[in-house]
Formats: C-alpha cells, sequence, structure tokens
C-alpha cells in the first residue's frame, strides 16, 4: 500500500481543509471519506443545503411581505417543494464535487471508505492498510438527543431529516432553541408550518449577548413562531404520522403535551469516533466524547492529531477550517496557529445575528471595565429601504484603552458586518480606529462605525 506523509480522516471542513494545505505543503496527503461525496457535515447536510432553504423561504417571505409594498404587484408565489429541494440539492452537489476539484488538483488521494487507526502511523480503509507519518482525524460530530426520544428521521428528525421531509409538516415542533431549531424553524414557518419551540433554559441561544437574546426572540415570535420556554422534554410518541411531545414546565413541574405531524430534535450535538480504534491506542477522550489535544492539535499520542468538531470549542465550519490550516502547517514543521478569542457566529435567520468576541454578561463576570456602543438599524438609510431597521449593532470596547473587546448585531447582512470587527480585534484596534475609518454610504456597514462612535462622542444618526 502507498506510504504518506498524511493521512486525513474525514472531509469535512477541517479535514478536506487539513488535506488541501498539507498537500499545498508539499506532503502526499490521502484523505479517507465514507460518504459518497466530500465535505462533510457542512457541505452534505448542514450549512449549505440549510443556507439553500433559507435563502428560498426568505425569497418568498419578501415577495408576500414586501413586493407589494415596492410596486411589485401581482400573486405571490407557491411553494413547489419538490423543486426546492432538488434546487437545494443542486447546491450542494455543486459544492462537493467543487472539493472534488480541488482534491484532484492538489494530487490528493481520496481513500473511500470507513477508516479505523489499527496502530500508530497505520490507517485501515477495508482489508488495505496504509502507512501514514501522520493522521489527522477529523470525523466531525453528529446530533445528539435527550432521554425519552428516539430520531427515526420520518417523524421524529434531527436536522439531517429536516432537510428532506417529504412534504411540507403542518405542526412542527422543534425541541430546542439554539442555531439548528431556530434556522429550520424559520425556513417551516416562512413555509406555511405552524412551528412551535420547546426550550428547556428561559432564553433562546444559550451563551449569546442577554439583548440580543431578547431582541432576536421578540422578532421570532413577530414572525410566528410560538415559544414554550423552561420547558424539559420528556418523551415524544410517534407512530408514522404523528407525534406528541410531552414536556414539564420548570416552573411548576406541570406536564403538558403538544400534537406534532414532525418534531425536529436540536439539541445539541456530540463528537463522533465510532470505529477509529481511539481507546485500544490509548488517545485521551473527554468525558464529553471530545479527542483531547494539546495547543498544537497533537492527541496523547504522537503522530495522531485532532481538529474540528471532535475535538473542544465551538463546532462551526470556519472553526474546523482555521484548525484544518494551521494544523496543516504544524505537521509540515511551521507555526500554525488559532485565535479561538476572534472565531465569529453567525445565525442566518431574518434578520441575522452576528457575534464575536466578549459579551457584557462576560465582561462583567470577569470584572472588566468597558464602555457599549450601540446603534440601531432604525437610523441607518440602505436598512430601512429595504424594510430591515429591526435590530441594532453593539459595540463593546475596554473602558481605559478603547480596544475593541465584542460586537453583537442582530440586523441585516450581519453574518458579513462581523468580519470588519473580526479584522479590527485581530490587529488589535480601538472603537475609535472603526469610528475613524471612512465607511461608503448608504450601506449598512454604516451601523457598525456609528456603533463605534457611540463608543466615543456619539452616534451621529441616533
Ligand atoms: P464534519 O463536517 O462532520 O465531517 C466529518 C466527516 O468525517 C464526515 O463526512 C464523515 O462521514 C467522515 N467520517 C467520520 N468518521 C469516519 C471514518 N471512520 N472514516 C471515514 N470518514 C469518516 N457551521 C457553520 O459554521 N455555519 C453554518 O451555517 C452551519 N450550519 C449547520 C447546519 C446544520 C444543519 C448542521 C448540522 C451543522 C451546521 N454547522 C454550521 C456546523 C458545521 O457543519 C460543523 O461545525 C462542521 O461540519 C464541522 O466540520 P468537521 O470537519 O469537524 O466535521
Ligand atoms: P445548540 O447547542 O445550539 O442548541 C441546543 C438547544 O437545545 C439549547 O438551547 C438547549 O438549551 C436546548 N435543549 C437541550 N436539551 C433540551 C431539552 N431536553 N428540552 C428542550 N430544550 C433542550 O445545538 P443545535 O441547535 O442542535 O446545533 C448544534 C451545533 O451545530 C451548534 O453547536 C452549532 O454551532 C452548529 N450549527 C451552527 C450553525 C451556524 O453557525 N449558523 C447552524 C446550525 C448548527
Amino acid at each position: 500500500m502507498a506510504q504518506y506523509d498524511v493521512i486525513v480522516i474525514g472531509a469535512g471542513p477541517g479535514g478536506y481543509v487539513a488535506a488541501i494545505r498539507c498537500a499545498q505543503l508539499g506532503l502526499k496527503t490521502a484523505c479517507v471519506e465514507s460518504r459518497d461525496t466530500l465535505g462533510g457535515t457542512c457541505l452534505n447536510v448542514g450549512c449549505i443545503p440549510s443556507k439553500a432553504l433559507l435563502h428560498a423561504s426568505h425569497q418568498l417571505h419578501e415577495a408576500e411581505h414586501n413586493f407589494a409594498k415596492m410596486g411589485l404587484k401581482g400573486k405571490s408565489p407557491s411553494v413547489d417543494w419538490k423543486q426546492m429541494l432538488s434546487y437545494k440539492d443542486e447546491v450542494v452537489a455543486g459544492n462537493t464535487k467543487g472539493i472534488e476539484f480541488l482534491f484532484k488538483k492538489n494530487k490528493i488521494d481520496w481513500i473511500k471508505g470507513r477508516a479505523s487507526i489499527p496502530a500508530t502511523g497505520k490507517v485501515q480503509v477495508g482489508d488495505d492498510i496504509h502507512d501514514a507519518k501522520n493522521i489527522i482525524v477529523a470525523t466531525g460530530s453528529e446530533a445528539s438527543s435527550i432521554p425519552g426520544v428516539k430520531i427515526d428521521e420520518k417523524v421524529v428528525v434531527s436536522s439531517t431529516g429536516a432537510l428532506e421531509l417529504p412534504k411540507i409538516p403542518k405542526k412542527l415542533v422543534v425541541i430546542g432553541a439554539g442555531v439548528i431549531g431556530l434556522e429550520l424553524g424559520s425556513v417551516y414557518k416562512r413555509l406555511g408550518s405552524e412551528v412551535t419551540v420547546v426550550e428547556f433554559l428561559d432564553q433562546i441561544t444559550p451563551g449569546m449577548d442577554a439583548e440580543v437574546q431578547r431582541t432576536f426572540q421578540r422578532i421570532l415570535k413577530k414572525q410566528g413562531l410560538d415559544f414554550i420556554m423552561g420547558a424539559a422534554v420528556q418523551k415524544v410518541d410517534a407512530t408514522k404520522t404523528k407525534a406528541k411531545v410531552t414536556y414539564k414546565l420548570r416552573k411548576d413541574d406541570s406536564e403538558a403535551t403538544l400534537d406534532a405531524d414532525v418534531v425536529l430534535v436540536a439539541t445539541g450535538r456530540k463528537p463522533y469516533t465510532d470505529g477509529l480504534g481511539l481507546e485500544a491506542l490509548g488517545v485521551e477522550i473527554s468525558p464529553r466524547g471530545q479527542i483531547k489535544t494539546d495547543d498544537h492539535w497533537q492527541t496523547s499520542v504522537k503522530g495522531i492529531y485532532a481538529i474540528g468538531d471532535v475535538i473542544d470549542g465551538p463546532m462551526l465550519a470556519h472553526k474546523a477550517e482555521d484548525e484544518g490550516m494551521a494544523c496543516a502547517e504544524v505537521v509540515a514543521g511551521k507555526a500554525g496557529h488559532v485565535n479561538y478569542g476572534v472565531i465569529p457566529g453567525v445565525i442566518y435567520t431574518a434578520p441575522e445575528i452576528a457575534t464575536v468576541g466578549k459579551t457584557e454578561e462576560q465582561l462583567k463576570q470577569e470584572g472588566v471595565a468597558y464602555k457599549a456602543g450601540k446603534f440601531s438599524f432604525m437610523g441607518n438609510a440602505r436598512a430601512k429601504a429595504v424594510f430591515q431597521g429591526e435590530g441594532f449593532v453593539k459595540l463593546l470596547a475596554d473602558a481605559e484603552t478603547d480596544r475593541v473587546l465584542g460586537c453583537h448585531i442582530i440586523g441585516p447582512g450581519a453574518g458579513d458586518l462581523i468580519h470588519e470587527i473580526c479584522v479590527a480585534m485581530e490587529f488589535g484596534a480601538s472603537a475609535e480606529d472603526v469610528a475613524l475609518t471612512c465607511h461608503a454610504h448608504p450601506t449598512f456597514s454604516e451601523a457598525v462605525r456609528e456603533a463605534a462612535l457611540a463608543c466615543g462622542d456619539g452616534a451621529i444618526h441616533a
């Protein structure tokens, strides 16, 4: 069998990026992937298909709610669900084939099948054992359910089943008001489902800036999503076509039920390491199932590295990609680095949510003196022109040094706007640096500048 400098296991955003960078750095590289297509969870059943459905359903919302206001009259489009699913599948195929092209271009061998690691320096796929000086494990994550809830991917679905339902459900119950629940809940709400979100905690999107959480939930309620907060789901009884969700309110232990055509279980994801044989090799795993690594992504066994969802940190495609690049550089004997303090998080609802760095709650807890500059999109001409004046930019800066510490945006284009602040934070910029940078008019990005101005002498359009 061939001898490789590196074999990467898993071709998601972590694995395929690591493989490409290894090959670019002159290492003989192979990548093992058991799916029929490259790209992992993200391209096949995650980021990409969900964004295609968010885009299509958002266009419908625009047609139904805003077209007439702009003088675009006539019947609003009707939903051809089969066609929408094939549009989504085409988007996915275009992207996964793109990775195949990149593998060929960079002379990376795609070894098809499931990998295990029988010994250090060996990767087994089927009956073949390949030699590798270095192994990078990038096997990702899978949906994790809760006790009493069995996912059948038909009536009780994870995000994977929710991306290919045979029809649009009349009643959808979503368990978990996290990123998946709110993105896919929004899709089905816009397509006409009655959507009820049952959340264990008293606020949605745990860990986010509290003001963003409150504004976001208010906007989602206005869009027609129902929320049952502080409710622990006890069980889901499902037949072939219907389900009943039983939950208990935490405040008084009272029990109630909800009927649904489909139940989406969106209560988090867990690292996936099945069948790799890591325990036998002595690779340390945390109690939460994550592979433990040092600061250079090396596991407790020399020559075996791990990156992406399978290790600690936010389960995000771009975090996996950054680790993929940095780990490849370490394997090639260079310095690889990821700044975990500047990893943005985005929720692709309408409006979008984007966040980077510290929240006010974290800064208070850490005893850091800070100032907050806030600017509403109601003061932004471009946002108002496109009926997206709801939301705000909140910039947090050190009270003494003015250094940018975090930014939290709810509003149009938030997922793109946040990167100006990511760059500012990487350069150790002050709020004044952002405020003194000329921003084109009329753009949504002026709201970021105004928030920066509000950290100093004041915003102009507030
Ligand atoms: P994965 O993408 O999970 O890839 C791992 C690959 O390894 C898989 O293809 C698997 O088949 C393969 N594999 C596993 N074991 C083996 C084995 N033994 N042998 C061979 N192959 C194996 N993140 C974002 O940043 N933005 C988003 O908008 C976003 N949207 C999402 C929407 C949904 C519905 C979901 C579920 C997730 C979303 N995510 C998003 C999260 C994102 O998909 C993950 O963070 C990302 O895919 C992690 O990349 P990874 O390379 O670590 O693993
Ligand atoms: P999540 O961790 O974002 O949210 C899970 C939610 O379920 C939490 O609010 C939690 O309190 C709630 N919950 C847990 N147990 C419950 C119970 N018994 N009853 C009711 N509620 C319960 O997880 P989610 O949404 O499944 O997403 C998984 C991962 O995928 C996330 O880590 C995220 O990073 C990633 N992802 C990222 C996206 C993006 O970047 N736009 C999009 C989709 C997923």
